[in-house]
């Protein structure tokens, strides 16, 4: 049977500053979603980690269908009045535009969808992180997908050992979706020599090279090129297929472990580690620092078992303590080097006012020519 995956996520206002959403906010959204059941899903799931919410919803219509899109978008404005009379912080956010018409692709909200043909037990994982961008899962989907000192199962199961295509998505291009493919595990170095750039080049999806199934989708929205200007973080959202012909759940998650460092803490403006999280957890320490967490669920038929708290286990206790340290490490350097993000990044914040200002006051000095050393041979 085939079956649509579609979670489409925005922050549409949030209590104490960029901290988390109210009960009500997130109550009118689940109240609006559940509207869909009446002939559009067949079943729907709400969850939000940080300031951000994201609707999942199952369906048979297909990727990009626009009553689906419609529905998450009217959700997250009945979302925005919730908030705007709770006086919220940042209410509407993330809606960009004031009408939508058809897809919210490139109107703020992040998406992540794929239509898979249901095998007989469909486990998948949702995740949301806040205070990131999508390149923050680059290292975590090349170590799953490609690295078999991970992902045992690269060596271990034939349906794996024939490796992954990544299409991988140049976020700084605007005119369109500018992609490219490539395969692990022959084209390793390439793609490796991509993903390292977190803030242009992210993994938009993985598929199996086995029986061309795909295994992982990511939002790949750039709030700032929609919107111009900095308008929050593209906390970013993914679906990833596990076990059997995928790697195994286990093997998905084992990278979260590193806490490794991303772009989006204070302001979206900083590096920080990226902290695996329960669900429903808040930001705090700097705005961050940033966070991610995960949902496991079984679909069956067009329906979601209850979901999983993947991040929850206690064994991400002691990876919270060491994100925790790192966070506190790299915020000693205040401003300097790695911990901000380079300039690129930041064109459309205030520091390019201030960097224009001072444009003007910069002076050339001439280059200084330097006399030749008189030495006693040259003097006699
Ligand atoms: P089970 O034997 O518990 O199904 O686990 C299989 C597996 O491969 C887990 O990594
Ligand atoms: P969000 O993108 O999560 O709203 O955070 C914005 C911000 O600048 C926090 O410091
Ligand atoms: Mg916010
Ligand atoms: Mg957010």
């Amino acid at each position: 049977m085939n079956t649509t995956l579609s979670v489409i996520k925005a922050d549409v206002g949030s209590i104490g500053g960029h901290v988390a959403p109210s009960r009500q906010l997130l109550d009118t959204v689940s109240r609006h979603v559940a509207h869909g059941l009446d002939g559009l899903l067949s079943d729907y799931f709400v969850g939000s980690t940080g300031d951000d919410i994201a609707i999942l919803m199952v369906h048979d219509r297909g990727t990009g269908n626009a009553a689906v899109h419609e529905l998450a978008w009217d959700a997250f404005r009945a979302g925005t009045e919730a908030a705007r009379g709770q006086g919220l912080y940042g209410a509407g956010q993330d809606l960009l535009i004031d009408s939508l018409s058809g897809n919210v692709k490139g109107m703020g909200p992040a998406v992540a969808e794929f239509e898979i043909q249901e095998r007989s037990n469909e486990p998948f994982l949702m995740f949301l992180a806040d205070k990131t961008e999508p390149g923050a899962y680059n290292l975590p989907l090349y170590l799953a997908f490609a690295d078999p000192m991970n992902t045992a199962g690269l060596l271990l199961t034939p349906e794996i050992n024939k490796g992954f295509r990544f299409r991988v998505q140049d976020v700084n291009y605007t005119d369109g979706d500018r992609l490219i493919d490539l395969n692990a595990p022959e084209d390793l170095y390439d793609l490796a020599a991509l993903l390292r750039d977190n803030g242009r080049f992210v993994v938009e999806s993985i598929w199996s090279r086995h029986h061309g199934d795909q295994a992982a989708v990511v939002s790949t929205t750039r709030l700032q090129n929609i919107a111009g200007k900095y308008t929050g973080k593209d906390d970013p959202v993914m679906l990833v297929r596990v076990q059997k012909q995928f790697p195994a759940t286990g093997e998905i998650l084992a990278p979260f472990g590193i806490a490794h460092y991303v772009g989006g803490f204070m302001r979206g403006s900083h590096v920080g580690p990226l902290m695996p999280v329960p669900h429903g957890t808040t930001c705090s320490y700097f705005d961050g620092p940033p966070i991610v967490s995960c949902w496991g669920f079984c679909v069956h038929e067009g329906r979601l078992t209850e979901p999983m708290d993947l991040f929850q286990h206690p064994f991400w206790d002691l990876v919270r303590t060491r994100a925790a340290d790192k966070a506190m490490e790299i915020r000693r350097q205040g401003f300097s080097g790695p911990a901000m993000l380079p300039y690129s990044e930041l064109e459309y914040g205030g520091i390019v006012h201030i960097l224009e200002r001072l444009e003007r006051r910069f002076s050339i000095r001439a280059a200084r020519t330097v006399e030749p050393l008189r030495t006693a041979e040259s003097v006699s």
